[in-house]
């Protein structure tokens, strides 16, 4: 591994210095860059995902189906949910995302630098969502326009701002959800989730719909452009990989991305709510308190993995928390995996990945982890 690799691995997020040096206790400070009490270490990142009693997902005042939902009420959606993401439906949608990842690489001009997050991964997760939720090519355009100003929303930390782009983003549904309403002819996943039940027979109502679909957009599209950015940085760093990965089977390049993700982590972290008083990383917290579980540096806890950088996919498998853990672990892994391995054969069975000569690759700003821009050029493979 290259020293570049180290220093960039390194500078993951704003408080992962914590694990540059020292006991555990030493390595934990109390708080993440927003003054909350923040678990580090591997051990206490588990623990906090799998205690829902102790640490509740209600961290929003606003409605958020299914991750801000406690109990038997998070369960139930979650079961709802779940048929969205089996292997049938998945198996169903491969050849379909196959043809939107050709088309993309298709239109990608070699030798001409581009921007590895913006211009390929924001693109392709658009695209990709699309295809899968059964949206029309005709607000593809809008939503890429919508996931850069949400980035940009979420960076500038101004509340105001945050909120008009979450306003955008339900006009869009209710949009979508209203036309879906009026036909009874199924057609595609987000018709499907307009006809949902509980298992009492209530139907899922439009502000539950939408809250899923933000969800989903907001865990697909902003994470799915960042994971792209990531693994084609580490791509460059690495290029011995860019010729080994397109013959990995399905299961091996899976672990391979999964393992990538766990170096350079792009989903920074979770929020909880503290519901009695408890101790976390060697200090008290008090019930009421809202405190964050750091997937990033938990990945890269040297107490678990050895050297953090050194890239072990079956052997770190088990212990990867790219897709977060306990109930409230990722559902769209299924869906997300598919989408990076997809476009990643696309890519590399046409292309190998270079660093453009102008322009450097740019950390995302915390709260966003991976890059921010990472300019790259597309070499035709010789024959
Ligand atoms: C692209 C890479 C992705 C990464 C790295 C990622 C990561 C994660 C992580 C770490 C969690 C756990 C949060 C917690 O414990 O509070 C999570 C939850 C979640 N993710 Fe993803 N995710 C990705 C893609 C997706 C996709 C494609 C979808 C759906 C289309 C999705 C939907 C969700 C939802 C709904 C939850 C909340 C689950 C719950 O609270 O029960 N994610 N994700």
């Amino acid at each position: 591994m290259s020293d570049t690799t180290r220093r960039s691995a390194r500078r993951i997020c704003a408080c992962d210095a914590a694990y540059s040096q020292g006991s555990t206790q030493a390595r934990a400070p109390a708080t993440d860059p927003a003054g909350r009490p923040a678990v580090r270490s591997h051990t206490e990142a588990v623990a906090v995902a799998s205690d829902t009693t102790l640490f509740s997902s209600r961290v929003s005042r606003f409605l958020q189906v299914p991750n801000g939902l406690d109990g038997e009420e998070h369960r139930m959606m979650r079961g709802l949910l779940a048929p969205f993401f089996s292997p049938a439906a998945l198996k169903e949608l491969q050849p379909r995302l196959e043809k939107t990842a050709a088309r993309l690489i298709e239109t990608r001009r070699p030798e001409r630098a581009l921007c590895a997050v913006h211009e390929l991964g924001s693109l392709y997760a658009v695209h990709a969502q699309s295809t899968w939720l059964g949206w029309c090519p005709e607000i593809e355009d809008e939503l890429v326009e919508w996931v850069e100003a949400n980035h940009e929303a979420t960076r500038s930390g101004a509340l105001e701002r945050t909120r008009e782009v979450a306003r955008w983003f339900d006009r869009i549904m209710r949009d979508l959800i209203a036309q879906r309403r009026q036909t009874d002819v199924a057609h595609d996943v987000t018709w499907r989730l307009t006809r949902l039940r509980r298992p009492n027979g209530t139907p899922v109502s439009d502000d539950e719909i939408v809250s899923i679909l933000r969800n989903w957009t907001g865990g697909d599209l902003s994470s799915l452009a960042l994971c792209t950015g990531v693994l084609l940085h580490w791509l460059i760093e690495h290029p011995e990989h860019q010729a080994a990965w397109p013959s990995l089977d399905d299961t091996a390049l899976d672990r391979a991305i999964d393992e990538v993700l766990r170096i350079d982590d792009p989903f920074t972290f979770s929020r909880r709510l503290v519901t009695a008083p408890t101790t976390l990383a060697g200090r008290p917290v008090a019930a009421g308190v809202h405190v964050v579980i750091d997937w990033t540096s938990a990945n890269r806890d040297p107490d678990v993995f050895d050297d953090p950088d050194v890239y072990n996919p079956a052997g770190n498998a088990e212990r990867n928390l790219v897709y977060g853990t306990g109930p409230h672990a990722c559902p769209g892994r299924p869906l997300a995996t598919l989408e990076l391995r997809v476009l990643l054969r696309a890519l590399l069975a046409r292309f190998t990945v270079s660093a453009a000569p102008c322009g450097r690759a740019q950390r995302a700003e915390w709260p966003l982890g991976g890059w921010e821009r990472v300019p790259i050029v597309l070499n035709e493979r010789r024959p």
